[in-house]
């Protein structure tokens, strides 16, 4: 008998040894272990046996079964491992693998909005945005500019229908803000704004980045500190603004500001057509009129506002002397931005 255990547990540690996979073990367990295998076989014979070797005998064949069930166990996960690792070798992506799809990057004018606004944010201003189609009492009315007012003709507008329009600058949105928020208001709102316009220094759809600002006592000296800081922010520490007087019916005074050009430093180039200074926004003093048209209090609140191009900066920065390249999507130019 003691053989016979022998010689089965010998065979079966054989048959293990040559498994080739996880049901040849599951058959093997089965076929030694199981309810009519070669074990129980044994075990049946011990009815036979003396009662004196019955401990031997017994000790002796759960030796071997546990043995048997050890190996068994760690022939098993020696193949789940197996398994786990021809899955993740086959099923492994390489994502540095595909080199086919070019890596996109922001539009140019998008990285200069960006530079802007995170400069107006780091001055305290909060960011806005609004709608592209507007109703002409929201883009010209608000704004104080009336029907038949000369000053229609300074924007070609594009007609929707009769009383909505491509809004034709960001300044609407002063109107939205004022009429849903209470001073203190201090936002700037970058937008897309379209105008039926088309050469080298106007595109038929531009950007504008509105900037507002209603308080008490808010002077022209605000805006001229607020400008001059961002415009040094913006360039270089050297640059310097200068204020034209001039005429928006939304403001009163009016100003055109002008930064030192940022190619030759103020004594004259190309970009700057010999005059050293390069124009990048209307501003002024909020007229009391449009305070009022959006419910605002002008004996007790005064605000100032700018409208500022950010194609025409994006070609001062970068030296492109066509705004039209900016829409013409050509990834030869855009590449250049990257
Ligand atoms: N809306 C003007 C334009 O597009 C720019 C502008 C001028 C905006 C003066 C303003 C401002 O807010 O105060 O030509």
């Amino acid at each position: 008998m003691i053989d016979s255990i022998e010689q089965l547990v010998k065979r079966a540690l054989e048959a293990i040894d040559q498994a080739k996979e996880t049901t040849d073990l599951n058959e093997i367990r089965v076929r030694f272990l199981g309810k009519n295998g070669a074990y129980t076989e044994i075990l049946r014979g011990m009815k036979d046996v003396k009662p004196e070797d019955k401990p031997r005998l017994g000790k002796l064949i759960n030796e071997g079964r546990v043995r048997l069930e050890t190996v068994l166990a760690e022939k098993e996960a020696a193949f789940r491992a197996a398994e786990m690792a021809r899955v993740l070798e086959k099923e492994a992506i390489d994502v540095t693998l595909d080199k086919s799809q070019p890596i996109g990057s922001l539009h140019p004018i998008t990285k200069v909005k960006n530079e802007i606004l995170d400069i107006f944010v780091g001055l305290g201003f909060k960011v806005e945005e609004g709608p592209e189609i507007e109703t002409d009492y929201f883009n010209f009315q608000l704004m104080n500019i009336p029907k038949d007012h000369p000053a229609r003709d300074m924007q070609d507008t594009f007609y929707v229908s009769e009383n909505t329009l491509l809004r034709t600058h960001t300044s609407p949105m002063q109107a939205h803000v004022m009429l849903s928020q209470k001073p203190p208001i201090r936002i700037v709102v970058p937008g897309k704004v379209y105008r039926a316009d088309d050469d080298a220094s106007h595109s038929p759809i531009f950007n504008q980045i509105e900037g507002l600002v209603v308080d008490k006592d808010v002077s022209l000296a605000h805006l001229k500190g607020t400008l001059d800081t961002v415009a040094k922010a913006l360039f270089n520490q050297d640059t310097k603004t200068r204020f034209r007087p001039s005429y928006f019916p939304f403001t009163e005074p009016s100003v055109e500001v002008d930064v030192t050009c940022s190619v030759c430093g103020g004594s004259g180039c190309r970009l700057c057509k010999g005059t050293g200074w390069i124009e990048i926004l209307g501003a002024g003093v909020v007229n009391p009129k449009v305070l009022e048209n959006c419910g605002v209090d002008p004996n007790e609140y005064s605000g100032f506002a700018f409208g500022l191009g950010v194609d025409r900066i994006a070609m001062i920065k970068y030296g492109v002397p066509d705004i039209r390249s900016f829409y013409e999507n050509d990834v030869r130019f855009l590449k250049q931005y990257k």
